[in-house]
C-alpha cells in the first residue's frame, strides 16, 4: 500500500466531510452524535472537560484549508468557554484539554492577545492544583478527591510547558516535570500498562491506593487511559528533551502494541472478559497519534532510533487504516467520522461516538500528510 496516497485520500475525505459538518452545527459545541446529528452539550454544561475539541478540530480544518468558516467558529467556542474560565469551582485538571485546542491554538496561529490572556490563566489555574507534599496535580474538585490525580492529565502538562515557553517562569515547568515524576513512579506498572486513578494523602502525600477508575477493574488496563499515559509522555518529552518520559513512552506503547487484537480493532479494557466485546475507537485514535509522535521523535536521534521508530510507525499504521475501512463513517449527511468509541466500562452506554475521537482521527491523517497545527 502506498501510505501517503492513502493518508492524502483520507484527508481529502476529511475536508469533505468537515466543511458540511462545520456549517450545520456551526454554533454547536458537541460532545457526541447521535443518529448522526451532533447535540450541543454547551446548552447543558458548558464546563465539560470535552469542549475544547470543537474548536481544536476547526482550528486544524482552518490551517490545512484557511476556510475562514472554521476560524470563525474555533472563535466562538473560545469566547462560550469564558463562562467555564470564570467559574472558580468548575476548573480542574482538564484545562488543557480546553484551553489547548482552542486559545492557545488561536494565540498559536494568529498571535491573539484573547487567545494568550485565556491560556495563560487556564494555565494559572492549572499550577494551583499542584500540591507539593505529594508532587501531583489534584484532578477533581471537592473535599473527598484532594488527594486524586488521574492518567488523563498527562494530556494537560502541555499547558503548564506553554505557559512557561511564554512567560519564562520556570515554576510551571518544574510543577508539569514533578507530576510528570510521579506518574513514572505510581502509576506505569513494572509491564507498560498504566493505573487510570492513584490516590495520595494529599496532607502528607503518601500513596495510598490505586483506583480502577474508567476501565474494568483495579488493576485491569483501560484503553484509553494506556492511549493518555503514551501520548502524555512523549509530550512532555518533547517540551523537556528528558528521555526518561520518551522512554516511558515507548514502555507503554510497547504495551499497547503487544495487546492489540488480532482484528486491530481496541476494546475499552485489554482485560475485560473474553466474551465482552465492546471496543473504543477514541483509545485507537489517541494511542495511533501518540505512536506518530514517538517516531518522529525517535528518527531526530540517531541511525539506530530511526530503525526503531518503524515499530511504532507500523502499529499506527494498523490501526489507522484498519480503522478507516471497519469504523469511519464519511456519509456527509451524518455527523461524526469515528464510531464505536466508550467512555467508560461501567457506564450505561458503549460503542457511540464521541467529538474528541474525531479531533484525534483528523490529527492523526494530518500528521501523516503535513497538514497539522501541532497544539500541544
Ligand atoms: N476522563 C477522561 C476520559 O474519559 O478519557
Amino acid at each position: 500500500m502506498d501510505e501517503l496516497r492513502w493518508a492524502e485520500e483520507v484527508a481529502e475525505k476529511i475536508t469533505t466531510k468537515m466543511r458540511a459538518v462545520a456549517e450545520r452545527n456551526r454554533h454547536k459545541i458537541p460532545f457526541k452524535a447521535v443518529n448522526g446529528v451532533y447535540g450541543d452539550l454547551a446548552e447543558r454544561n458548558i464546563c465539560w472537560w470535552t469542549n475544547g475539541f470543537w474548536g481544536g478540530i476547526m482550528w486544524q480544518m482552518y490551517n490545512a484549508t484557511k476556510d475562514d468558516l472554521y476560524r470563525e467558529i474555533a472563535l466562538e467556542v473560545e469566547k462560550k468557554l469564558d463562562k467555564n474560565l470564570m467559574d472558580a469551582r468548575k476548573l480542574d485538571h482538564d484545562n488543557g484539554f480546553k484551553w489547548l485546542p482552542t486559545a492557545v491554538a488561536n494565540y498559536k496561529l494568529t498571535g491573539d492577545d484573547d487567545g494568550f490572556n485565556r491560556g495563560l490563566l487556564a494555565a494559572c489555574n492549572l499550577a494551583g492544583r499542584f500540591n507539593p507534599a505529594g508532587n501531583f496535580i489534584r484532578a477533581w474538585n471537592g473535599e473527598k478527591s484532594a488527594g486524586t490525580a488521574i492518567i488523563d492529565c498527562m494530556m494537560n502538562l502541555p499547558l503548564l510547558y506553554w505557559a512557561y515557553e511564554v512567560n519564562g517562569d520556570p515554576k510551571f515547568l518544574q510543577m508539569a516535570t514533578a507530576h510528570a515524576n510521579t506518574v513514572k513512579q505510581y502509576f506505569v506498572r513494572e509491564d507498560g500498562s498504566v493505573n487510570h486513578i492513584v490516590r495520595f494523602d494529599a496532607v502528607t502525600g503518601e500513596h495510598l491506593e490505586d483506583v480502577g477508575g474508567q476501565g474494568y477493574a483495579k488493576g485491569s488496563s483501560w484503553t484509553r487511559g494506556q492511549s493518555w499515559a503514551l501520548y502524555g509522555f512523549v509530550m512532555s518529552y518533547i517540551h523537556t528533551g528528558d528521555l526518561s518520559y520518551l522512554n516511558t513512552a515507548k514502555k507503554v506503547a510497547n504495551y499497547f502494541i503487544a495487546n492489540i487484537p488480532e482484528n486491530n480493532l481496541i476494546p475499552v479494557d485489554f482485560k475485560q472478559p473474553e466474551d465482552i466485546t465492546w471496543e473504543d475507537s477514541s483509545a485507537t485514535v489517541v494511542a495511533a497519534c501518540g505512536m506518530l509522535e514517538i517516531e518522529r521523535q525517535l528518527k531526530k536521534l540517531g541511525e539506530l532510533e530511526q530503525n526503531e521508530s518503524k515499530v511504532y510507525h507500523r502499529a499506527a499504521m494498523r490501526l489507522l487504516t484498519t480503522l478507516e475501512r471497519e469504523r469511519c463513517n464519511w456519509d456527509t449527511n451524518m455527523d461524526q467520522i469515528v464510531e464505536k468509541c466508550t467512555t467508560e466500562y461501567h457506564g450505561n452506554d458503549w460503542e457511540h461516538t464521541l467529538v474528541y475521537a474525531d479531533y484525534y482521527f483528523i490529527e492523526a491523517i494530518w500528521k501523516l500528510t503535513g497538514r497539522e497545527l501541532y497544539i500541544w
